[in-house]
């Protein structure tokens, strides 16, 4: 009887520990899986479709999706100092985006494109630097 009360306790230990390490708070993966919904929403608004300037700007849109993911890079977990320079220029590009984009004024569509073009070679900077292999997009 013992013996089997020390087999169960064994079993639910190890099954907490396996649930626990898999559940990896502020994981990259985690992150990046929210963030490319996000990215590509902005990406889409860049203007720059044929039936553009017909259509009215998704200035609200644009300005949601960057706070969004602003929020998401602060959940980042960092173990050396690249990880957290990457994530900040990252942010600051985001925080542009939020801007510009939250004025809804003329020039806010080509600042948003501007900040855009930094953030996607900001979050490859990391790609490159942690998943070079992967040849992730961006
Ligand atoms: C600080 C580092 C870092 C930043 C910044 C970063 N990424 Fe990532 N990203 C990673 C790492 C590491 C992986 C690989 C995760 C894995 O597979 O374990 C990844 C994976 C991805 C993936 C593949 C996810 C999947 O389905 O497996 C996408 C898409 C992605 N990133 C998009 C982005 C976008 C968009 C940005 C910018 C807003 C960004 N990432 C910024 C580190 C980063």
């Amino acid at each position: 009887m013992k013996r089997k009360n020390i087999f169960i306790v064994c079993i639910i230990s190890v099954s907490l520990l396996i649930a626990s390490s898999s559940v990896s708070f502020g994981s990259d993966k985690d992150i990046c899986k929210k963030q490319i919904d996000f990215y590509l929403k902005i990406k889409m608004n860049d203007g720059l479709l044929p039936g553009d300037e017909f259509n009215p700007y998704d200035f609200k849109g644009v300005a949601t999706a960057a706070k969004a993911m602003l929020a998401n890079e602060k959940k980042r977990t960092h173990n050396d100092k690249n990880h957290a320079a990457i994530t900040k220029l990252v942010s600051g590009h985001l925080a542009d985006i939020e801007e510009a984009a939250a004025k809804a004024a003329p020039g806010s569509v080509e600042s948003v494109g501007h900040s855009l073009r930094f953030l996607y070679l900001s979050c490859k900077a990391c790609h490159k630097v942690y998943q070079t292999e992967k040849r992730l997009r961006p």
